[in-house]
């Protein structure tokens, strides 16, 4: 396999791709390095040509700093009131043995010190009491709102709402779309030694959605989908102090059917 994958490019590129959860240069992305990432967004399939997508590049520092508050307070929240733990504590796995069965959701094998003691009972009221008392959610929203402020890069996808319309297969089309659209950046960065991070937290509380709308100017015919952080990565990247991150992927056994759902396609 790694004879077979060493000259190909695009396939070692696709392997490669990754999330950055850590800290970009400061350095502005260049413009070209810009346009050609939404080049390549464009680039993208979508229902009938359509090209649902919108960009918004967001580079001015008052409005980055704005939507680093807004994610680093959302973040809080979430983490205060045990939103993030009640909503997505399926996804997290304590163990290797865990993680070696499923190979999918996040490893938790990388916390602060203070906090380590504690790896299994963060999902529970007694964890989270003891994350409140040690500042945690305090903590874990500055850091987010730091990663965020501190990028030189923001970018707001958008959708036409003449095509994404949610009960409607347009609506489900541009999604799939958007996605590919979204796919194309994410791996095309890596040739600019470039890295990229969701921004999801305000998503999850309505206010600060609809702020960072207003900061952008959506106007009423686009829907904000998801905003994200880019820039140029570090010489040397240290790992944050949570890791929310995974490369393990599910074995073929584990997602691929041979003729019918009946029958797991065979590991090699
Ligand atoms: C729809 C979607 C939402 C995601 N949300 C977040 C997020 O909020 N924060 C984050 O750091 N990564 C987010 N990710 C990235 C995943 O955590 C990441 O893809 C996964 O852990 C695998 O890691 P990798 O991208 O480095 O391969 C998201 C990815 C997708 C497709």
């Amino acid at each position: 396999m790694t004879k077979v994958l060493s000259d190909l490019s695009l396939l070692q590129g696709i392997l490669g791709r990754r999330t950055t959860n850590g800290p970009f240069k400061p350095d502005s992305v260049k413009k070209e390095h810009q346009h050609m990432l939404m080049k390549l967004a464009s680039a993208a399939p979508s229902h009938f040509n359509s090209q649902p997508w919108r960009f918004v590049l967001i580079e001015n520092r008052d409005t980055i700093e704005r939507i680093g508050a807004i994610a680093g307070e959302s973040m809080q929240k979430l983490i205060e009131r045990g939103i993030f733990f009640e909503r997505y504590r399926r996804y997290f796995r304590f163990s290797q043995k865990e993680m070696d069965e499923r190979r999918d959701g996040i490893f938790i094998d990388h916390l602060p010190a203070p906090l380590k003691p504690f790896t299994r009972q963060i999902f529970s009221d007694a964890g989270l009491s003891v994350m409140r008392n040690l500042g945690v959610p305090k903590r874990l929203g500055e850091d987010n709102r730091k990663l965020v402020a501190g990028s030189p890069l923001l970018m707001a996808v958008l959708l036409d709402k003449t095509e994404y319309v949610p009960d409607q297969l347009s609506g489900f089309y541009s999604i799939f779309g958007m996605g590919a659209a979204i796919e194309n950046i994410w791996l095309a960065i890596q040739e600019f030694k470039m890295g990229i991070q969701f921004v999801s937290t305000p998503m999850e509380i309505p206010e600060a959605w609809q702020e960072i709308q207003h900061l952008i100017r959506v106007p009423e015919s686009l829907e904000l989908m998801a905003v994200y952080r880019l820039g140029y990565l570090p010489d040397d990247p240290k790992r944050p102090s949570i890791d929310w991150n995974s490369r393990e992927r599910k074995r073929l056994s584990q997602f691929v059917f041979r003729e019918t759902c009946d029958t797991p396609e065979e590991d090699d």
